[in-house]
């Protein structure tokens, strides 16, 4: 097995060693079934196991039952009934030698909720049990062979006070109950085999939003949101996302609910967003919990999202789970293309498609191009929680969507069928998808699968020729070196490509299909009737970065006529990144073309005001940094600084309008009221840029005026990076108003946390020592360490404090929770990037950290790798 040896300095622990993909070998044991039983308890947990097992044909012959363990130890074992002393620890797994092919094991485990500050396995969150089984987490419940591959038909009995846990959950339906002494009992039974990782249990004081769907063949399902009872007002939201959800799956997708009970609930302490357990979602709050005092438009957004997702899951990932973690996208990738689709059906599409490039661009092209890139179906890991990442889940989801589109939707429909129907009740890998996908169309899918197994966002360069009524257009791409893949083969490239009138500012050259396969290719268009500006990646049809060669009075006409929104959308972004990025370089440079484009955008009354603000809103910092060769936050926060001002400036008039006229109703939650909420706070940003002490007044009356939280946070978010006494009272009033509402506390920490003001860092440490920081709380951490970690100019102060608070603070939170740690790491990754100092200094936490003793794995691989 390889080491992943990265610097010589670097301790090597050798517990820490990689998984291979290439080592997969089927399971020696089946388990086909598993019956648990657990006495609950906060403090002390009993769970005692019986599992069925029997012997794989496909495993190694005579191989001993390995069951996987963590923290956990034996309080005894069972053999066919007899309790057995001939077994011993591998590690921490647990390993019983048996003759035979066919045998009942019973296992007996003690463990204690309330010390499992990992999350993962059964933990106690604000007085409730609830499990989190994905990836590994059902091991430190019980010992059991915990892979995907192994897939089994549970039946649980929870035993516990009725009082202390009047609701008891888990998968499927329940069969049983009984009471008596102040406790009670029930039992369940789920009749789809799952992966112990699909495996849930929930126990505390929970009410339900009750409702009910009937589904495609008439099934009457009850669904439940199950939450604490001062909750249940804010569950109506998640609840007519469910509902929308499960029709659009089947309008969509021919999928059908196929239990007669759906439950979620949500809890406040959770690693990841939600997880999708058979027929017992668990939900982070953050993705359940709405209304219009305490939650965003992008809140209400997200919600619909998740739900959807974890729904969508029942097919991709639960019915059709995954042979291996390495094949993770199969289920992730794919869900999460389903939920883009679902969220831009049921909104604005060219808008939702911007955000969901904006999230890969910031998130996934970043990671594609540091020390932590890896493939869509990674070849190793070390520590399996680290590859849930954009890689895995967006850049995924980008890969399906390339298919679709070189299938067409009549033909991806039918792969999918077939995909579901082929695979349904297995576990599967990303190959079965293409080839489901390729014997249903009857398409070679082939030149696509090199997305699966090669890293790094191509580079594609373009050049339009024309010569009277003939055009060329020249192609060419380069993928960049990743860690482990030094030399890249060509990729296929699918560019929805047309051309553009300069003069008519019409489609003269219809849009096609263009597969980029070579590293080099011309391209020839007839018969083009006039001068023509080239429109490419249309609808961004692949995630690559483009380099396109038009100069700025090209791209200005492509922002006022381009026929694709998000073509047009990219053609002003564009502008404004050439002029950061020369700017932040030192050049000086004309910003004509930008305001320009800027201008027409908002004084367009086709467009509509989601588009707009998109539009307008000038690029990161973190994505102006990408393009420069050495990256300098200072410089660059002062050009992004100087653009936001002179658009506040010379677009007052425009910027007002937007502001003033785009207050709506907060009840109002369609596309056009949440389309105008986001330019208003997008135009106020913008005009105090321009005029800090009128946009200080400006937010605060807004700030106060307010009658939802689209509206409060974003002045709020204004508000906070001015100097004005308006600030101040601001976040007190909003801290005062909120204080004992956790997920609106995370934004009042978030926010500060994102501010663009030079003493951010005193500000986030300051926040780390507030009454209401819990480092053991993910939410609350994120609110602090991912919206520090984002905020470039800030961690990136030139003195090195925020390295230094950031490093800190990982180091301590990786005592209480790896997982939540480990993905703290990505800041630091990209040192390479920046100039000499902040490179060292970087460089220097990254190897403090590596040093110090006891690291988890977790975080031991990203470091590690960080470094490498
Ligand atoms: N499978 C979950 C999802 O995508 C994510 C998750 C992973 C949640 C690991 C918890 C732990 O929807
Ligand atoms: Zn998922």
């Amino acid at each position: 097995m390889a080491d992943v040896r990265v610097n010589a300095e670097a301790p090597q622990n050798p517990a820490h060693t990689e998984t291979r993909r290439e080592d997969y070998r089927p399971p020696d044991w089946l388990v086909p079934e598993t019956e648990l039983r657990f006495t609950l308890g906060i403090e002390k947990t009993r769970v005692q196991s019986k599992l069925k097992v029997e012997r794989n044909p496909e495993g190694a012959p005579g191989a001993p039952l390995l069951l996987n363990g963590d923290d956990l130890k034996p309080v005894g074992v069972w053999i066919d009934g007899a309790r057995s002393d001939d077994w011993s620890m591998k590690g921490s797994d647990l390993l019983i030698p048996l003759d035979g092919d066919s045998h009942e094991i019973g296992i007996e485990t003690e463990i204690s909720p309330a010390a499992n500050s990992k999350l993962m396995g059964l933990y106690a969150s604000n007085g409730m049990l609830c499990t989190q089984c994905e990836a590994q987490g059902f091991r430190r419940i019980t010992f059991f062979p915990d892979r995907p591959d192994v897939l089994s038909k549970y039946r649980v009995r929870m035993d516990a006070d009725k009082a202390q846990f009047p609701i008891l959950l888990t998968n499927g339906n329940p069969v049983a109950t009984g009471e008596g002494d102040g406790r009670h009992w029930a039992e369940w039974e789920d009749p789809f085999p799952k992966p112990s990782y699909l495996f849930a249990l929930v126990a505390g004081d929970l009410k339900a939003n009750r409702d009910t769907f009937t589904s495609m063949s008439g099934r009457k399902v009850d669904l439940g949101i199950w939450v604490r009872e001062a909750d249940l007002p804010k569950t109506a939201h998640a609840m007519a996302s469910l509902k929308q959800a499960m029709q659009w799956d089947e309008e969509t997708y021919g999928r059908e609910y196929d239990l007669d009970l759906f439950n979620i609930v949500a809890v406040s302490d959770f690693n990841m967003g939600a997880m999708e357990n058979k027929g017992l979602n668990i939900f982070n709050s953050a993705y359940i919990l709405a209304d219009q005092d305490t939650a965003t438009d992008v809140d209400f957004d997200n919600i619909a999202r998740v739900v959807a997702h974890e729904y969508f899951h029942n097919w991709s990932g639960d019915r059709v789970t995954c042979r291996d973690w390495f094949q993770l996208s199969l289920k992730e990738g794919f869900t999460v293309f389903r939920d883009q689709s679902f969220s831009a059906d049921i909104g604005s599409p060219a808008v939702k498609r911007i955000d969901d490039v904006r999230t890969l661009r910031m998130i996934q092209f970043q990671e594609d191009s540091g020390p932590l890139a890896h493939p869509v179906r990674p070849d190793s890991y070390i520590e399996i929680s680290n590859f849930y990442t954009a890689t895995i889940y967006n850049k995924g989801a980008e890969l399906i969507r390339m298919m679709k589109t070189v299938l067409g939707p009549k033909k991806f429909r039918a792969g999918t069928d077939l995909y579901f129907e082929r695979h349904d009740g297995e576990a599967a890998t990303c190959d079965d998808f293409v080839k489901a996908l390729e014997d249903a169309s009857g398409v070679d899918l082939t030149h696509l699968k090199l997305w699966y197994s090669q890293a790094g966002t191509p580079h594609v360069t373009a050049r339009l020729e024309q010569d009277g009524g003939k055009a060329k257009l020249h192609l060419g791409q380069i993928v960049p070196p990743t860690p482990g893949q030094p030399v890249k083969k060509p990729m296929a490239i699918p560019l929805k490509t047309a051309l553009i009138g300069k003069a008519s500012g019409a489609e003269i050259a219809p849009e096609r299909l263009i597969m980029l396969e070579e590293a080099e290719q011309t391209v020839e268009f007839d018969n083009v009737g006039e001068a023509a500006l080239l429109s490419i990646n249309r609808s961004f049809s692949a995630p690559v970065v483009m380099d396109v060669e038009r100069g700025d009075g090209e791209l200005e006409k492509l922002a006022a006529s381009d026929t694709d929104p998000f073509a047009r959308y990219e053609a002003i972004q564009e502008l404004m990144l050439r002029w950061l990025a020369a700017t932040a370089n030192g050049e000086t440079v004309d910003s004509g073309a930008v305001l320009q484009a800027v201008g027409g955008t908002l004084r367009s009354n086709q467009l509509d005001p989601a588009f707009k603000a998109e539009a307008i809103l000038p690029p990161s910092e973190s994505l102006i940094g990408d393009r420069m060769a050495v990256i300098d936050p200072d410089a660059i926060h002062a050009a992004r600084e100087q653009l936001r001002s002179a658009i506040g400036k010379e677009l007052a008039g425009e910027l007002s309008n937007a502001q003033l006229g785009g207050g709506q109703p907060g009840e109002d939650l369609s596309k056009e009221a949440k389309g105008a909420r986001r330019l208003r706070t997008i135009a106020l940003n913008l005009l105090a840029a321009g005029d800090p002490d009128k946009g200080a007044q400006l937010a605060k009356a807004q700030f106060d005026s307010a009658d939802n939280m689209t509206d409060r946070q974003g002045a709020l978010v204004v508000l906070a990076s001015l100097d004005a006494p308006e600030r101040e009272q601001a976040l007190k009033a909003f801290y005062d108003r909120y204080e004992d509402d956790p997920l609106v506390i995370d934004k009042w920490f978030a926010v500060q946390a994102s501010a663009q003001r030079a003493d951010t860092v005193d500000q986030v440490q300051a926040l780390a020592e507030h009454a209401k920081f819990a480092i053991t709380n993910p939410n609350r951490l994120r609110s602090i360490a991912a919206a520090f970690g984002m905020n470039q100019w800030a961690f990136h102060d030139a003195s090195g404090r925020g390295y230094r608070f950031l490093a800190d603070l990982i180091l301590k939170a990786d005592k209480v929770n790896p997982q939540v740690a480990a993905r703290m790491v990505p800041p630091f990754g990209r040192w390479r990037r920046f100039e000499e100092k902040r490179a060292a200094m970087m460089r220097a936490e990254l190897e403090r950290m590596l040093e110090t003793p006891g690291l988890s794995k977790d975080l031991y691989e990203q470091l590690s790798k960080s470094l490498a």
